[in-house]
């Protein structure tokens, strides 16, 4: 393989400095940038910026380009559909893409019976969707969310997210009605207990506290959850969180949300992260790698939930055609192998980062499914007590080594690669990776 990563210029280089420079001129201050990357050109996992240096990126604009980074089948589709059509409205008018992806995804949903799609831009306008549609079916108000949850930043969505407070600062009052809870977060358990002692200890609360003192369960119209919390920090729950919950939720009449705008499209392995769960869920809200870099949000309901009526709920560019068109090239890549190789390329990268934690002591925490897979760092692997600043210090030191990386939760790295790398990619970023830590000597 090439000698890549190739840092040439101090970073960031002359051109980069002089555009950020514009940026902070011109571009809103309240993007989160963790390093000075600017972005010229990029294929397959590797990112080349506007001074020549050449990266290695384990973030696929985070978690986006499923595919990697301009895929020729992608590019040939959206060039395809560029020439056909580039936009007409599908909220106003019928146009074949969104008729056939929309019948690949109702398809694809898990469970049994009739499914409907509808369209957004976003993850937000998906999760968006979601509360609205939630509420349009049950006529219920309240609805239920998980602390560390981010399901994005519109005024619905932010209401359901509970990551960082600057998320919500100075944006109160938001949307009433939603209580957040707890999520499986074993690792530090909010009940300081124990799995599999606790018999699920986090789901039984809702159902013995929550629903007899403070939330009359039949006026709750839905449980909004990530299958794998993402921003959060790729928190893996047990593999029986969810069939749990979700019995309680079917008990009382609840919809089951299923968030897999991170872990959805094949990242995990399987389809949808929720199969990893056996729990097929009432509605999902899909986005980021659906069409490998496209804009494009999508919500599956089962048919009898999708009962809203003309002129509910609608968006100008939900379903843009082009979206549309990179998303079914999405899907076929991912059926024909990408989806299988996240499996096995996860594998290999959980072996390698478990094993590196056996020298590191400041790897507290390793876990994932497929290629949605994090290290959380601590000071002391006893206390547990979060570094933050190292991780932030281990990111920034792998850029300038030729990696990029981004950060989740408060004290988490994660590593979502394309689902097209390769085994020599992974064992290039795990050596890079141990070098950053080693010679950080945490
Ligand atoms: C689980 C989840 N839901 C929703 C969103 C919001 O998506 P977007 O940034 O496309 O609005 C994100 C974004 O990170 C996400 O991870």
């Amino acid at each position: 393989m090439k000698k890549w990563p190739l840092i040439h210029t101090p970073l960031p280089g002359p051109k980069a400095r002089k555009l950020i420079n514009q940026d902070r001129t011109y571009v809103s201050p309240s993007y989160t940038r963790y390093y000075p990357l600017v972005v010229e050109k990029a294929k397959g996992l590797w990112v080349h910026d506007v001074d020549g240096n050449i990266f290695l990126d384990f973030t696929a604009g985070i978690a986006v380009c499923a595919t990697g980074h301009c895929h020729p089948r992608i590019i040939k589709a959206i060039k395809k559909q560029a020439d056909l059509l580039l936009h007409m409205s599908g909220t106003d008018f019928y146009y074949r893409p969104q008729i056939i992806l929309a019948k690949k995804l109702a398809n694809l949903m898990p469970g049994k019976g009739a499914k409907k799609v509808y369209f957004g831009n976003s993850g937000a306008e998906a999760v968006e969707a979601a509360f609205k549609l939630a509420r349009w079916h049950t006529k219920r108000e309240l609805n239920l969310a998980f602390y560390g949850a981010f399901h994005g930043r519109t005024m619905g969505a932010l209401s359901l997210t509970a990551s960082k407070t600057i998320q919500k600062k100075h944006y109160n009052p938001l949307v009433p009605g939603i209580t957040h809870i707890p999520y499986s977060y074993c690792y530090r358990c909010p009940y300081n207990l124990c799995y599999p002692e606790c018999e699920l200890g986090c789901v039984r609360w809702v159902e013995d506290t929550l629903f007899r003192t403070t939330i009359p369960p039949e006026e709750v119209a839905a449980i909004f959850v990530e299958p794998i919390q993402g921003e959060g920090g790729y928190i893996v729950p047990p593999p029986d969180f969810h069939r749990e919950m979700n019995k309680i939720a079917k008990k009382y009449g609840i919809l089951y949300v299923a968030d897999e705008v991170q872990s959805g499209m094949g990242r995990t392995g399987k389809m949808f992260a929720m199969e990893h769960f056996g729990v097929d869920p009432d509605i999902i809200a899909l986005a980021k790698g659906i069409a490998s870099g496209m804009p494009l949000g999508a919500l599956t309901a089962r048919a009898e939930i999708m009962d809203w009526e003309a002129g509910s709920h609608a968006s100008t560019f939900g379903g843009n055609p082009v979206s549309c068109m990179a998303a079914l090239a999405t899907i076929e890549l991912l059926e024909e192998g990408l989806m299988e190789n996240a499996a096995v390329q996860g594998k290999h990268l959980m072996d390698g980062l478990i094993k590196l934690q056996q020298s590191h002591e400041c790897m507290g925490d390793v876990r994932g499914k497929g290629l949605m897979v994090a290290v959380e760092f601590v000071k002391d692997r006893e206390t547990k007590e979060p570094a933050r600043t190292w991780r932030n210090d281990i990111i920034k030191h792998a850029f300038e080594k030729g990696l990029l990386l981004l950060g989740c939760g408060e004290n988490s790295i994660r590593f979502c690669p394309s689902l097209t790398v390769n085994t020599t990619e992974i064992d290039k970023c795990l050596s890079i990776f141990d070098d950053v830590v080693r010679e950080m000597a945490l």
